[in-house]
């Protein structure tokens, strides 16, 4: 067959690779795009907590408005082990409510938890 009948068939599959994932992106259930700090270990105490208690205890620090309280470890867990802060901070970005939060530390947060946040 000539590279014509050959190439055209391989175009039109590379597309349709390509533009697969775009089209996922509707899904009630996206994912986290992949970890942009390879190699780098972060961990609760010394990476985390500072992120946590500049952009989210004020309203996630026992007293309202946000529910719960992410002043500690042992706070956040069960929302981690959830997804929803993952959900909530990386993927859908609806937290911190009103925003302000850099990309830089939601990159962080990405990363270790899917790390699996070690503390
Ligand atoms: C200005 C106040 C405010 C800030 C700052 C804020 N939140 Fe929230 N958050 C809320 C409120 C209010 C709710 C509950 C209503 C809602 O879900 O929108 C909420 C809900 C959530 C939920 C869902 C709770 C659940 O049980 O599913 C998560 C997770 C969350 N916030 C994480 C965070 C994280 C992590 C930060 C910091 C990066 C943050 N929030 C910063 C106000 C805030």
């Amino acid at each position: 067959m000539s590279i014509k009948t050959f190439l055209l068939p391989a175009l039109l599959m590379a597309g349709a690779l390509l533009t697969w994932p775009a089209c996922n992106n509707d899904d009630d259930d996206p994912e986290a795009p992949a970890c942009n700090l390879p190699g780098a270990t972060l961990t609760y105490s010394t990476n985390i907590k500072n992120i946590i208690d500049t952009y989210c205890i004020s309203c996630h620090g026992g007293l309202g408005p946000g529910p719960d309280d992410y002043r500690t470890y042992e706070g956040m867990k069960s929302h981690l082990d959830e997804g929803h802060v993952l959900e909530n901070v990386v993927i859908n970005k609806t937290m911190p409510e009103g925003g302000g939060m850099p990309q830089a530390a939601r990159d962080s947060i990405n990363c270790w938890i899917q790390a699996g946040y070690p503390k």
